[in-house]
């Protein structure tokens, strides 16, 4: 390569990075800039209510949030209502999660009610062992042998049993609740 062809190549690499840079920026800026970068940090960032990792894998609950709060929308069907009185997103006003009944569930699906997935007093979610959880998850089907028909369980079941394992131990830190009316 000549001397030439050398800086030119430096030049559009360093255009080329440079945009990517303004495009990640850019993704970045959508409400999320202000957050930490990691996905630990991160899911501890966007936890919308105290938790108790007390006996609890730190980094497991951490990431478990980042599934539920930045990717799972669990939140948008499992609480009722979903956001606290003047914070929904969908209204324009600054969002505030509706924390008092966070993940109890109570929302109406047609005959459906999406169920109460905040810890039992033995610290199950949904009353749920790991292995149950994962179970479920994957094939659709509830303790009774009931078809869950609204969940998004084809989806969620194409997770790694460690991403579940991260949802599970997630759902074990957040306050109990009961749902809204
Ligand atoms: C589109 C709405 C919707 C979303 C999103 C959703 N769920 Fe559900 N979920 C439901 C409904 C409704 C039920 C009740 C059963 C059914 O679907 O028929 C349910 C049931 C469950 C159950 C079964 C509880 C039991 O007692 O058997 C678990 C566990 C659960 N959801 C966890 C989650 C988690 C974790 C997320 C996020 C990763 C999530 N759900 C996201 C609607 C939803």
């Amino acid at each position: 390569m000549t001397n030439r062809g050398f800086i030119a190549g430096l030049v559009a690499g360093a255009i080329v990075s440079f945009s990517l840079f303004a495009v990640e920026r850019e993704a970045a800026g959508q409400g999320g800039d202000r957050l930490p970068r990691n996905e630990v940090q991160r899911g501890l960032a966007i936890a919308p209510v105290r938790l108790n990792v007390r006996g609890l894998n730190r980094k497991f609950v951490a990431l478990g949030s980042y599934i539920v709060n930045g990717q799972g929308g669990c939140n948008d069907c499992h609480t009722n209502p979903s956001y606290a009185k003047g914070g929904s997103p969908f209204e324009g006003q600054p969002e505030r999660i509706n924390t008092t009944n966070y993940l109890a569930g109570g929302q109406q699906f047609g005959p459906v009610v999406s169920r109460n997935i905040t810890p039992n007093p033995q610290g199950l979610p949904a009353g749920l062992n790991f292995q149950e959880f994962l179970r479920l998850m994957r094939t659709g089907r509830d303790r009774s042998g009931e078809l869950l028909q609204v969940m998004p369980w084809p989806v969620y079941g194409k997770m790694t049993d460690q991403d579940l394992r991260h949802v599970w131990e997630y759902l074990r830190a957040i306050p109990p609740a009961e749902p809204g009316a």
